[in-house]
């Protein structure tokens, strides 16, 4: 097994194991979801705009529930990620409310082998890219699941965000993509006290890596914008400054926490 495979089983288990108590929390709100309320932001609402009739490729979609939001909506969704239990989970609600979205277990790099056809839409976001660590690979992936004229549209955490320690005190990871991070961290971000320890394995990547490797793809800025604020309440240290908008405590407004760029083939 090379190494990255080896980093890649290491995060596989971690999100099974996340997934057990991610479906569960409050953070997800299952139940308001089953009722109908989607789980989509404003910020990547803004850009998907209207997705009815379209095709969907939903890149690490965790256990569904963006994915079912877009297909409420009346895309053709086909979901992919690598954890076994997310994806498992995810074909389970997509049954229970009769959507006809499509699940795949694949690790991002695979999907080109592991989903057929091209898409009108490859969405992604929050949390997506730090666990590649070749962001070029990424991108062609991207590219090459799009039609031409398709577009992609992502929300992801700003990289400024991963230069810190978990208490925003002070930097503490490069910038660049400069080397594997290895941890291994108490909890996860829907309950910061879970029985969960496990090693991990991210990478940074700068905007610089970013936007030149979808350039490099093929494709073409049609849209990027920055926020002051997260839309999860996925950090340490946070305050929420109006309804589901979470800045740093002490520090509110002053740091980039995520952004979204639209992209065309
Ligand atoms: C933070 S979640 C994405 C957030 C998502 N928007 C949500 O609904 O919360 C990250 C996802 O990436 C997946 N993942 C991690 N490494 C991956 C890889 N190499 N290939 C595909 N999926 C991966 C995890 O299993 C997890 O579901």
């Amino acid at each position: 097994m090379s190494k990255e495979q080896e980093y890649f089983e290491v995060n596989r288990a971690l999100w099974n194991e996340k997934t057990k108590h991610h479906t569960g929390s409050e953070f997800y709100d299952m139940e308001g979801f089953l009722k109908g309320n989607t789980s989509l932001k404003e910020p990547e609402l803004d850009l998907l705009g209207d997705v009815k009739g379209k095709s969907i490729l939903h890149l690490q979609c965790h256990f569904g529930q963006d994915s079912l939001s877009l297909a409420r909506m009346g895309a053709k969704v086909t979901g992919t990620d690598i954890s076994d239990d997310a994806i498992a989970y995810a074909k389970k609600i997509n049954e229970d409310l009769g959507l006809d979205a499509t699940f795949v277990r694949a690790d991002t790099y695979s999907v080109p082998q592991e989903v057929e056809g091209q898409f009108d839409i490859v969405f992604g976001s929050y949390g997506v890219i730090g666990w590649l660590p070749d962001m070029q690979r990424f991108a062609d992936v991207v590219a090459k699941k799009l039609k031409k004229g398709g577009r992609f549209i992502f929300a992801e955490f700003h990289p400024v965000m991963w230069m810190y320690d978990y208490d925003f005190k002070q930097p503490a990871f490069y910038y660049f993509n400069r080397e594997p991070i290895i941890e291994e961290l108490q909890g996860t971000y829907t309950d910061r006290e879970a029985d969960i320890k496990m090693k991990e394995v991210g990478w940074n990547h700068s905007f610089g890596e970013v936007l030149q490797s979808l350039i490099d793809a093929g494709l073409t800025l049609e849209h990027f914008n920055e926020f002051d604020y997260a839309p999860y309440n996925c950090f340490s240290n946070t305050v929420e400054v109006s309804a589901g908008k979470w800045q740093l405590k002490g520090m509110e407004g002053m740091m980039p926490m995520m952004y979204s760029l639209k992209m065309v083939k």
